[in-house]
């Protein structure tokens, strides 16, 4: 958008209130931490499982520590999960995941999202990177596999390039309805690596599930949408969108996806993640519109 005087206001305004999940006509905040805390503190733990362990998934070098140089609020309302070298264990790195799991209510609207920034070290200096915003089905902390616990990916990227992505895993491995290991997906080109919003938005108003959606955003621009009738498998596309989900942030490093770190591959708050709020809200009506905050 032009930056004309009458959208410079709105543009003010919203930055006032950059740190908190902001208001939304017709929707109502349900869960939200937006990462209030002295600097150096850890995040809150009633909120946050912040891992200490290395998880052995999709050949990721990292070790995720419940360590403040690692995952740290920041004193300035926001989280920062920083990704170090490290003598004896390659990487270390910061992932948390939310206790809270909520369920995308039939009859309703429902959003997931989370405000965004990365470390400002240029994609030179970013090989290896891979931080992400994500669901699970918490299925998957009572037994059942991946991929069929379900998984959103709200926002991926690789290499500190300025593309992100979105991506949902379902069903069997590999193959099967979403095409596993790869999933299914699109992507958005960012404007840059300062704070972005990312959302995905569950629409279950509609008459019957197989034209239910669920819809991805970067500041309101739409990236991605699945609707029932693509997966065209009522149980599988469930577990996307009617069973519990719980929210995680992580900064992996290495991996399948991204490949290996390279001799240019900077440690540090340059490779961070940081995070102003993660918020889920919900429509009370059934039909409400979607919220309209663009603004450049
Ligand atoms: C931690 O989160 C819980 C539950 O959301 C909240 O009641 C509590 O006040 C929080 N603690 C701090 C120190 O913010
Ligand atoms: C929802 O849709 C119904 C019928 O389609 C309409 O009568 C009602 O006013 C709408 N409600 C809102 C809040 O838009």
């Amino acid at each position: 958008m032009r930056l004309t005087t009458s959208s410079l206001l709105p543009f003010l305004a919203r930055a006032v209130y950059a740190w908190a999940p902001p208001a939304y006509p017709d929707y109502q905040l349900v869960w939200s931490d937006a990462f209030y805390g002295g600097p150096g503190q850890l995040p809150n733990e009633t909120n946050w499982n912040i891992l200490n362990t290395n998880l052995g998934v999709n050949n990721e070098l990292q070790t995720y520590r419940r360590d403040r140089r690692n995952v740290q609020i920041s004193g300035g309302r926001t989280m920062q999960l920083v990704p170090w070298r490290d003598e004896t264990l390659g990487w270390t790195s910061g992932r948390v995941e939310s206790k809270y799991v909520f369920v995308p209510q039939p009859g309703k609207k429902t959003m997931a999202e989370a405000m965004i920034r990365f470390g400002s070290y240029p994609a030179d200096n970013k090989q290896g990177m891979w931080p992400a915003f994500w669901l699970l089905g918490d299925a998957i902390r009572h037994g059942t596999g991946w991929p069929a616990c379900g998984e959103l990916d709200i926002m991926e990227m690789v290499n500190g390039l300025l593309t992100g992505y979105g991506t949902i895993h379902c069903n069997v491995y590999p193959g099967g309805v979403c095409n596993e290991p790869t999933g299914r997906g699109g992507s958005v080109a960012m404007p840059s690596q300062e704070w972005n919003r990312w959302r995905i938005v569950w629409d279950r108003t509609t008459e019957d599930w197989l034209s239910e959606t669920i819809t991805w955003f970067m500041n309101d621009e739409q990236f991605f949408q699945v609707r029932g009738d693509q997966i065209n498998n009522h149980e599988v596309w469930s577990t996307l969108t009617a069973k519990p989900l719980y929210f995680i942030l992580n900064v992996a490093v290495g991996g399948t996806w991204p490949g290996y770190p390279n001799d240019k591959t900077k440690d540090g708050y340059g490779a961070m993640m940081e995070v102003a709020y993660v918020a889920q809200y919900a429509t009370a009506e059934h039909n409400a519109t979607e919220p309209q905050t663009k603004t450049c």
